[in-house]
């Protein structure tokens, strides 16, 4: 039996026993009494009774150990023009002052913290700092809007808020406090206090005594100590796009996800301490939590924080530069970044004078990885290009090719194996297992392993709801595929309204919201259609209220416009068109997966429920026009 077969079956088997070894990598306070506590089933948590502290792992231990003075992290800014390191010591430093700092700001143990930051090393030190805190941060993507940010202020209800002055998108300033102040302002909560990192590119206007300068507040601040947490205490918790307007406040702890981090970096990444890596991703989506943040750190990595694009900051040549200048050797990022790439630069002429020799692998993730891009990418870099498949739940891979455990033969359009500790399953609409090579709901039987997610965020009851009610036992991903005769999992699509925008995870629900509340909208659907570039691209239709008269065109505009200004511009919608009529079952349900199928020039099945088939004939034209 191979060195991954083995270990996969040891980790279904014996789980306490495959995990209880792996934690011996983190730096307990306490050590656990319990590695799989499953005394309140569908309600798993790991390693109770263990105590530690995810800074003390991040940081300080690698200080302690001997790794002072190698660099923690390595900031690249492009749009700046600036690259900067930061050692071990230094950053630990730099997050005890800061923790010191929010401390002085009244946050403490348990406190929530909203962090709504662009890519600069402030993000990650407010992060570890909350972290050595035993406070609970909620990162905040940059890209979403003045509401979608309040929304996340009242359901986390933060004692302070971390911002800056602004972002930097490509070329362009995007300034961040009009959009804090309005989400402040819309927000029931009442935020105490915010921390304003000041940018040379814009200043921000102040509220005072509400908001302080980072810098004031830093220079004011004493350094702090790690603050022992229990395992199972939340780190943070991260807003993810459900099926509904409202977002899933997905819960991450301590104890399980340092260990959980830590193991994958060694048997899926292929890395150990020292090495360098870079996730080309933002701190705002959960790639950024894991893979530019905890987990290099928790391995005693060097982490790359790139401020810039794939392309346009400033070519496409800059994934390259920044591999080979920080001698990368393991880059992660998401396929239709490497899609922008091969769009400039078809022939990877842009390798030319990178040494990429550091470079061992490439890990793709966030989306399906398209055979073509992975072609291209393996063609013109020469190495392996692996994907690998999770989500912001899990927090790391459910499905990989587990380069450091033993890598497996690659095929294009699968992400490969289930990882140990996932007993991945493919189920039937009536909860039976489907044979090999049949479609299903791809769900993990319970319990989930360590570092994925207990609950959502004060809603026990909608995680159960949300997770584990359709199929009793096992977690519900949303996503839907196959596994193959060899094992290999074939992930095809979400099976519910999440849509997955240039590697962003974005919610229809959420623009159907904002469309339905315009005065001339009777009702709406928006679908994720296929899109060369970004993968997906949310289109929305309208159907106007009787006796209302609007020009078409003109209201269509209005609509993305209330979309971009109320969930943000990283909803990259562009097109709303007026129809007739919505095509629906008897029983009104709007038959979203039949138009997304038709706007996509797939095959469909018309369900015998739909209510009238002469409103979904019109309709095709305007999904997908004829070719001409
Ligand atoms: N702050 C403010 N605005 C942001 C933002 C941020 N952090 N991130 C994106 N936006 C804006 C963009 O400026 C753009 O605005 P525009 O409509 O005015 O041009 C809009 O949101 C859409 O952004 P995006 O989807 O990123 O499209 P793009 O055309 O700017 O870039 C790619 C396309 C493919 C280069 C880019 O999407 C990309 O690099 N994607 C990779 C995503 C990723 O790493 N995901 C993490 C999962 S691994
Ligand atoms: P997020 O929570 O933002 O990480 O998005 C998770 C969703 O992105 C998954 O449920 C999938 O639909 C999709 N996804 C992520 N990685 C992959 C992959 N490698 N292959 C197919 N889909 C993926």
């Amino acid at each position: 039996m191979g060195a991954y077969a083995a270990a996969y079956e040891r980790s279904i088997a014996d789980p306490t026993r495959f995990w209880g070894l792996a934690a011996r990598d983190v730096r307990w306070l306490v050590p656990p009494d319990r590695v799989l506590d499953d005394g309140a089933p569908p309600f798993y948590r790991w390693f109770t009774g263990g105590e530690l502290n995810t800074c003390d792992n991040a940081l300080d231990r690698h200080v302690d150990e001997g790794r002072g003075d190698q660099r923690a992290l390595i900031y690249d800014s492009p749009v700046t023009g600036t690259a900067r390191g930061y050692t071990y010591r230094e950053l630990r430093d730099l997050v005890a002052r800061f923790a010191g700092a929010l401390r002085a700001q009244g946050v403490d143990r348990g406190d929530r913290v909203v962090i709504y930051l662009p890519m600069i090393p402030e993000a990650v030190i407010a992060m570890l700092a909350c972290a050595r805190l035993g406070a609970v941060h909620s990162v905040v993507f940059g890209g979403f809007a003045a509401r979608e940010l309040a929304v996340r202020i009242d359901d986390a209800r933060p004692k302070a808020v971390v911002s800056a002055s602004c972002g930097i998108e490509g070329g362009r300033v995007v300034p961040y406090k009009p959009l804090l102040d309005e989400a402040l302002g819309l927000a029931k909560h009442k935020v105490e206090r915010c921390v304003i990192r000041q940018r040379e590119q814009l200043h921000a206007d102040l509220v005072r005594p509400r908001d302080v300068e980072w810098d004031e507040a830093v220079e004011a601040a004493r350094p702090v100590e790690c603050v022992p947490v229990a395992a199972t205490d939340p780190l943070y918790i991260l807003y993810t796009s459900g099926t509904t307007g409202r977002p899933k406040g997905v819960v991450r702890d301590n104890g399980g996800h340092a260990v959980a981090l830590r193991w994958s970096m060694e048997n899926v990444f292929g890395v150990g301490p020292g090495d360098v890596f870079w996730a080309a991703s933002d701190v705002g989506w959960v790639v950024g939590h894991s893979y530019i943040v905890y987990a290099p750190l928790l391995t005693g990595c060097t982490t790359v924080l790139y401020e810039g694009k794939p392309v346009g900051t400033p070519d496409a040549g800059a994934f390259w530069r920044v591999a080979a200048q920080h001698r990368v050797k393991v880059l992660f990022a998401a396929p239709t970044a490497i899609r922008a790439i091969k769009k400039e630069d078809p022939d990877g002429a842009l390798l030319a004078g990178h040494d990429l020799s550091a470079l061992d692998t490439l890990f793709l993730a966030g989306e399906r990885l398209d055979p073509d891009t992975y072609h291209w990418a393996s063609r013109v870099l020469d190495r392996p290009v692996i994907d690998h498949w999770w989500q912001t739940e899990t927090g790391w891979p459910i499905v990989a090719n587990l380069r450091g455990l033993e890598p497996m033969p690659i095929k294009p359009g699968s992400p490969s194996v289930p990882v140990p500790g996932y007993d991945v399953r493919v189920l039937g609409p009536d909860g039976a297992p489907v044979p090999p090579g049949t479609d299903g709901d791809i769900a993990i039987r319970l319990p989930l392993p360590p570092g994925t997610l207990p609950t959502l965020w004060q809603d026990d009851e909608r995680f159960v709801e949300s997770y584990l009610t359709r199929h009793p036992g096992h977690y519900l991903t949303g996503d839907g595929g196959h596994v193959d005769e060899d094992g290999y999992v074939w992930v095809m699509g979400r099976t519910d309204d999440v849509i997955n925008v240039a590697g962003h995870r974005l919610s229809t629900g959420t623009m159907e919201e904002v469309i339905a509340a315009h005065p001339a909208v009777a009702e709406c659907a928006v679908i994720g259609v296929e899109d060369p570039l970004k993968g997906q691209v949310p289109r929305g239709f309208v159907v106007l209220k009787s006796g209302v008269l609007a020009e078409p065109g003109e209201l269509g505009e209005e609509l993305v416009r209330m979309v971009r200004d109320q969930v943000g511009p990283v909803a990259a919608l562009k097109r709303v068109e007026v129809v007739a009529a919505l095509p629906k079952t008897r029983s009104g349900k709007i038959l979203r997966g039949v138009m997304r199928g038709i706007a996509d020039g797939k095959e469909v099945t018309v369900p015998s429920t739909i209510e009238d088939t002469a409103v979904l004939d019109e309709l095709r034209p305007v999904l997908r026009p004829p070719a001409p």
